[in-house]
């Protein structure tokens, strides 16, 4: 049994609340909301705004996943707007420790993300201390990219070491994820599972929901 997130990076903007209604009656579990400054990523999205806006719209817990510079500025409006999981990378961030308590302190579940290219072993000193880990499965900026295979290594390392320390943090893969691999990730040992354009890129998104839902339930 594993959660699904479906990524709203993927959604049609002019049809927002819709489509969020449509996940909804597909029973997903997170909302994944795909924060992009045009720094850290070449690519520019959405911001506190957005996710005050979804959250008059539903209930379902918000999944806010930061691609920017310097999170710590911005972490407090997106407490504010309603997010209930934030998480910042590795990348860039001088003061990993201390963002990871700052989300903490705000009553929020906070989790780290690793790029393909970044080793589980830079997290070790963190892992103790996140309620989640997200491993990238494909360079972030954009979605409908494939997935990167060796990412599934990590989530597999990240799994052994929750098990042979007793960690709590869930483990959660974005980028990439299909019909076709959903299961691969899940046996794998990831408990949250993104998906944009499997869910948002189809003309039946309850339907969609409905089927990823039972191939993590199977
Ligand atoms: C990429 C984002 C992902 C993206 C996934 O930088 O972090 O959340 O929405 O999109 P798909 O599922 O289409 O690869
Ligand atoms: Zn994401």
């Amino acid at each position: 049994m594993a959660y699904l997130a479906p990524s709203i990076l993927a959604a049609d903007f002019t049809k927002l609340s819709q489509q969020i209604r449509a996940v909804e009656l597909g029973n997903c579990d997170f909302i994944h909301c795909d924060i992009m400054d045009g720094q850290f990523v070449p690519n520019l999205t959405f911001g506190p705004l957005v996710i005050s806006a979804l959250k008059k719209i539903t209930n379902i817990p918000l999944d806010v996943h930061l691609m920017i510079n310097n999170p710590q500025n911005l972490i407090p409006k997106f407490a504010e707007a309603g997010a209930n999981i934030i998480t910042v990378h590795q990348e860039n961030n001088d003061h990993l420790d201390g963002v990871i308590q700052q989300i903490k302190e705000l009553n929020l579940k906070a989790g780290v993300a690793i790029n393909p290219a970044t080793s589980v072993e830079t997290l070790l000193p963190v892992l103790q201390n996140v309620d989640l880990v997200l491993v990238m499965s494909v360079n972030p900026g954009f979605g409908g990219q494939s997935f990167i295979e060796y990412t599934l290594d990590k989530i597999i390392q990240l799994d052994n070491l929750k098990k042979n320390n007793n960690y709590k943090y869930y483990i959660e893969v974005d980028g990439g994820i299909t019909k076709a691999n959903i299961q691969k990730v899940k046996n794998a040992g990831c408990n949250i599972i993104v998906a944009g354009t499997a869910v948002f890129g189809n003309e039946d998104i309850t339907k969609t929901t409905v089927e990823l839902k039972n191939l993590l339930m199977e």
